[in-house]
């Protein structure tokens, strides 16, 4: 390599990770920007300042002869060499606007210092009723979170989801954002066949991002999560006139949802695509070593991502469960673990003065065992969310609901909600609290017009935005739940519903989840209950062994 430790290139973003950059530079060589590279400051948010196609003045910090390839560093150059120009065949064919890069580079420090202190998700306890010593949980708080980062407590051997925005398999990951490219350009519609842990996750970042609009290219359905003869007949009716691709994801194998759907799907895209054509059109994700569905993806030569074995269902969105298909669906993955890694950095210390995730756990803890709620209602305000709060309810519910102890966690979206439940919930019996998912910004504006005639009595609302309408809906509803119904009511604010904040969002109520779990002693990582009905629906079908 002729390049020298040292030397100062200009190289191109071509490919983008939650916490580095590679850069290509003249004559092919490429070089990696970690993210502790780019400046001395802390940087939240890498993909939110670093972008594919962006250019990039660097210095090389140090060579790997054998891969032809070199780290590379922003924050070790110094002023001068900033500044000084490069000989123009060091730039390539395009020239480099450099004054474009010092641009960058001072907004990039004004980046930093705004997000220091900014959480990606903001929980505003302003709004309780019930008056909670938080700071008394302490000394617990700090001995479950010994148990959750040195694996000590029940069920540590699923505890793969805590550090994963950090471990995740990089090479997988490039296979899944190359795949889900594949996909997107060559089918229209994906099937996303799975149930629980297997697909919630990704349906609910699908739908909250994208929104339910009119179907975007290509389309995402969903099979496998039930066994309603109607539904499943009507979607591969559907699919008969479509050119689709399948995510069957399973890590047992063998629930029987999933594989009683995956067996129509192959079957159908056999039909139409013959056995090579589906082989190609079908995506598995899988355990790493076991199960019915390793065998018949490694038999059929399937593409395969796996389920680590250290992280069950209902943490496992972060993984390729849920990032193929939301790549798929044209969500920025790489943001989204972006996002979940900067929040395992913000809730990595036990301090509840600092730590969120174990603020929530301690309330909600406090709420049910102090103040005798039995239920929490998580409330969103966009019909996109609800199945936010599928996967929130599976979480929660699968976590904790054992033993005769657990919070019930239900799920409304308000303001259609309130023209329903919203009785209950300003003047019904007591027994629940309220946790309200607030996203400041959306993505679409819309202006109410002036009517001349007002037959409709609405000009008061003539010129308004629907944010601002829904803004004071959410204002009123919250002050009438707490300070006329007392109910208590947690704040969750969030941004902005886009792949970074909704990664953050993941994970801030996985650690929740862990901690308050722990906290009503209980196992969060298994799932005993569900196996019930199974045992039972499998006798009377006649299964072999049951
Ligand atoms: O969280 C869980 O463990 C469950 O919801 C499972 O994900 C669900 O039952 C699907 O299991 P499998 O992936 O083995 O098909």
């Amino acid at each position: 390599m002729n390049e020298k430790i040292g030397d100062i290139l200009v190289g191109t973003v071509v490919r983008l990770y939650p916490r580095y950059a590679i850069l290509l530079f003249d004559g092919g060589k490429t070089g990696l920007l970690h993210i502790s590279e780019l400046s001395n400051n802390y940087i939240r948010n890498f993909t939110a300042l670093v972008q594919v196609g962006n250019i990039y003045k660097v210095k090389v910090i140090d060579i790997d002869e054998e891969n032809d390839s070199m780290r590379v560093s922003v924050k070790q150059l110094t002023d001068a060499e900033r500044h000084r120009n490069l000989p123009k065949e060091h730039i390539g064919e395009d020239e480099v606007d450099f004054s474009a890069l010092q641009t960058h580079l001072s907004e990039w420090i004004n980046d930093e210092n705004q997000e220091v202190n900014m959480e990606g998700i903001k929980l505003d306890l302003g709004h309780l009723v019930t008056k909670i010593d938080i700071a008394s949980y302490q000394e617990k708080v700090n001995e479950i979170h010994k148990m959750i980062h040195e694996g000590t407590g029940l069920g540590s051997d699923f505890l793969g989801w805590v550090d994963w925005p950090e471990n995740y398999d990089q090479e997988e990951f490039a296979r899944i954002q190359e795949d889900a490219k594949y996909v997107r350009e060559h089918f229209d519609v994906l099937v996303v066949c799975g149930i629980g842990g297997s697909y919630l996750g990704a349906r609910a970042a699908i739908e909250a991002i994208r929104g339910l609009g009119p179907a975007k290219k290509p389309e995402i359905l969903y099979l496998g999560q039930t066994l309603d003869p109607d539904y499943i007949a009507d979607t591969i009716d559907y699919l008969k006139t479509k050119h689709f691709a399948v995510n069957v994801i399973s890590k047992s194998g063998t629930t029987t949802e999933t594989s009683v759907a995956f067996r129509l799907l192959k079957d159908l895209l056999e039909k139409q695509l013959g056995k090579e054509g589906a082989r190609k059109a079908i995506y598995a994700t899988t355990d790493k070593e076991n199960g019915a569905l390793l065998t018949l993806a490694k038999k059929e030569g399937y593409a395969r991502y796996v389920l680590p074995a250290n992280i069950g269902g209902r943490f496992s969105v972060l993984t390729a469960v849920g990032l193929f298909p939301i790549a798929v669906a044209g969500i920025d993955i790489v943001s989204m673990l972006n996002g979940a890694a900067d929040a395992r950095h913000d809730f990595s210390e036990p301090s509840l003065e600092k730590n969120a995730a174990y603020r929530y756990a301690v309330v909600r803890h406090h709420l049910y065992e102090k103040e005798g709620k039995t239920a929490e209602f998580l409330v969103t305000y966009a019909p996109s969310q609800v199945q936010l709060g599928e996967w929130w309810k599976q979480l929660f519910g699968e976590s904790e609901g054992k033993d005769g102890k657990g919070l019930l966690p239900a799920s409304v979206t308000f303001t259609t909600d309130l023209h329903s439940m919203g009785q209950f919930i300003q003047d019904g019996k007591k027994t629940f609290f309220e946790t309200t998912i607030r996203v400041n910004k959306s993505r679409r504006l819309l202006t109410v017009g002036k009517d001349e005639e007002n037959l409709d009595g609405l000009n008061f609302l003539a010129g308004k935005d629907l944010s601002e309408i829904q803004q004071k809906a959410f204002e009123g509803t919250v002050e009438a739940h707490t300070v006329t119904g007392r109910n208590d009511n947690l704040i969750l604010e969030v941004e902005e519903m886009d792949g970074y904040h909704l990664g953050y969002l993941f994970y801030f109520f996985m650690k929740a989840c862990a901690m308050s779990a722990y906290l009503n002693g209980v196992n969060p990582f298994n799932q005993p209950g569900v196996e019930v009905y199974k045992k039972n629906m499998f006798h009377l079908l006649g299964k072999p062994g049951y």
